[in-house]
C-alpha cells in the first residue's frame, strides 16, 4: 500500500526483464547485463594483477551477470600493446583466481579472446611483417616502423585457429564460463570480415560468405574445443563506419552465418580501430589526451591525421548502434546482445523491448561498477558517464584503464601477480 504518495515509480513498476536470467549455451546468467572488454591493461609481464581481479570483482559486485577480461591474446604476436594478456599455462592460476573472485559475486566470467593481426603497436614480432588478410600498406604500422602486412597463408590461418581453441581450453581451466571470440573492431578476424582490409581473390575473401570463412573456421574450432562446457560468443561489427566499410548489411549476412555455427551470442559492436575508432563509441576522441601520452612524434602526427578525418558533427547519444543493430535482430533468432551508449534505465529497457537479449556496457561500468544494482534499486536512473573517452586516452597507463572522474586505480596492485 502507498502510504503519503512516497512510493517512488519503480517501486510500483514491474522489474525490467533485463534482470531476468538468460541461458547462453551450456551457461545461465542470474540477468541480461554484461560487462562489455575494456581492454583492462591491468597485467604485469603479460599476467593478470590483482588490479585486474579487483576491476573484475568489484563489476561482479556492482550487480552484471557477466564481466568480460579483456584483451587475451592467443600468441604473443597477437598482443595489440606489450603489457596485454597472453593466454598460457602460466596465466592459469591467475585467471582462475579472478575467476573466483568474481564467482564469489555471483556473476560470470568470460574472456575475450582475441589476435591483432596488423593491428598492433609491438617492438618486436616473430615475423618481419604481421600477418593479415591481405598485404600491402599498414596504416597502424606506421607506429612501429612496419609499413606492410602480409597475407596469411592457409596453414598460418589453420595454427591461428588452433591458438584459439587452445586459449579457450586455457580459459576453461582457468575456470571461464564463457569465451568471447573478438571478430571487430579492426583486429585480425575482423580484418578478414572488412571488404576493405580484405583483398583476397581465393575462398578467404570477396562475398561476405568468403570473408567470414575464416572467422567462422575459428569460431568452430573454439566450440570444438569447450563449446559443451562454457558459452561461446562473438564480437562483431554492425557497421564499420568508413567508405567502403561493411555495413549492416552484411553484419546480418554474417549474424546468419554465425549462428548456423552454433555461437551462443553476437555482442553487436561497431567502428574500426584505425579508419572510425569514433565510432566504437559513438563520440569524440580524446585526441588532446592521447597527444599528451604519446611519446612518439610520429604518434602525434598521426593523431592529427586522426582528428582531421572524425566527422566535425559527431554528437554522442545513446544506444547509436540501434538502426544497424536492429538490422541483425531482423536476420537471426539466436541471442543478440546490444551495445554502444546503454547509458540509462529507459535504453536497457528499450534494448529488451526491441527483442536483444542482453545489454553489454563498457564506459557506464568503468564510471561506475556498481550501476546496475544502482538502476535495480531505482537509486539512478541514468549513468554519470559524459561519454568523454578520456578512458581511451589511459589505455596504455601503468595503472590500467580508468574512468578520469574517478580516484585513479592503484599502481602498486597492478605490480601484484593476481594468484599471488
Ligand atoms: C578504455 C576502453 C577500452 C576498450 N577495449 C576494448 C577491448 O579490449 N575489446 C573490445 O572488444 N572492446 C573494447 N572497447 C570497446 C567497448 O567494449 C565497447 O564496445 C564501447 O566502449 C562501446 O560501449 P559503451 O558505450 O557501453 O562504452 C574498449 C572501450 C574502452 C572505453
Amino acid at each position: 500500500m502507498e502510504t503519503a504518495g512516497k512510493t517512488t515509480a519503480r517501486q510500483t513498476m514491474p522489474e525490467s526483464s533485463a534482470f531476468t536470467p538468460l541461458r547462453l549455451g551450456p551457461l545461465t546468467l542470474r540477468n541480461r547485463f554484461v560487462k562489455s572488454g575494456t581492454n583492462e591493461g591491468m597485467h604485469y609481464k603479460c599476467l593478470p594483477t590483482k588490479a585486474l581481479l579487483k576491476h573484475h570483482r568489484d563489476i561482479a559486485a556492482g550487480g552484471v551477470g557477466m564481466t568480460t577480461m579483456a584483451y587475451c591474446a592467443v600468441s604473443p604476436d597477437g598482443r595489440t600493446f606489450e603489457n596485454q594478456l597472453v593466454m598460457s599455462s602460466e596465466a592459469v592460476p591467475h585467471i582462475r583466481a579472478i575467476a573466483d573472485a568474481v564467482h564469489a559475486e555471483g556473476a560470470a566470467l568470460s574472456a575475450q579472446i582475441t589476435h591483432g593481426g596488423a593491428f598492433n603497436q609491438l617492438s618486436r614480432l616473430s615475423t618481419p611483417r604481421p600477418g593479415s588478410a591481405s598485404g600491402g600498406f599498414n596504416a597502424s604500422g606506421v607506429l612501429t616502423g612496419r609499413l606492410f602486412k602480409r597475407a596469411l597463408t592457409a596453414p598460418e590461418m589453420e595454427a591461428i585457429a588452433e591458438e584459439f581453441a587452445d586459449a579457450a581450453r586455457l580459459a576453461r581451466e582457468a575456470g571461464c564460463d564463457a569465451v568471447e571470440v573478438h571478430m571487430g573492431h579492426g583486429y585480425l578476424l575482423s580484418q578478414f570480415l572488412s571488404p576493405a582490409e580484405n583483398k583476397r581473390k581465393d575462398d578467404y575473401g570477396g562475398t561476405v560468405e568468403n570473408r567470414a570463412r575464416f572467422p567462422r573456421m575459428v569460431l568452430r574450432r573454439v566450440l570444438d574445443a569447450v563449446g559443451r562446457d562454457m558459452a561461446v560468443l562473438a564480437k562483431i561489427c554492425v557497421m564499420e563506419g568508413f567508405r567502403g566499410g561493411a555495413t549492416a548489411t552484411d553484419a546480418a549476412e554474417v549474424a546468419r552465418l554465425l549462428e548456423v555455427d552454433g555461437a551462443n551470442m553476437l555482442v553487436l559492436s561497431g567502428g574500426m580501430n584505425v579508419q572510425s575508432p569514433w565510432w566504437i563509441f559513438g563520440s569524440a576522441m580524446p585526441i588532446v589526451d592521447m597527444k599528451a601520452r604519446e611519446p612518439r612524434w610520429i604518434g602525434r602526427v598521426a593523431l592529427d591525421m586522426l582528428k582531421l578525418q572524425q566527422p566535425k558533427d559527431l554528437k554522442f547519444h545513446e544506444m547509436y548502434f540501434l538502426d544497424h543493430s536492429r538490422a541483425v535482430r531482423k536476420a537471426v533468432t539466436m541471442p543478440l546482445g546490444f551495445l554502444g551508449g546503454v547509458a540509462s534505465m529507459e535504453s536497457v529497457d528499450k534494448a529488451m523491448g526491441e527483442g536483444f537479449d542482453a545489454v553489454v556496457l563498457g564506459r557506464v561500468l568503468l564510471h561506475d561498477p556498481a550501476f546496475v544494482n544502482e538502476l535495480r534499486a531505482g537509486a539512478v536512473s541514468r549513468t554519470g558517464c559524459t561519454a568523454c573517452n578520456r578512458c581511451v586516452a589511459l589505455l596504455n597507463d601503468p595503472a590500467g584503464v580508468a574512468c578520469v572522474l574517478r580516484p585513479a586505480n592503484d599502481l602498486n596492485l597492478n605490480r601484484i601477480f593476481a594468484g599471488a
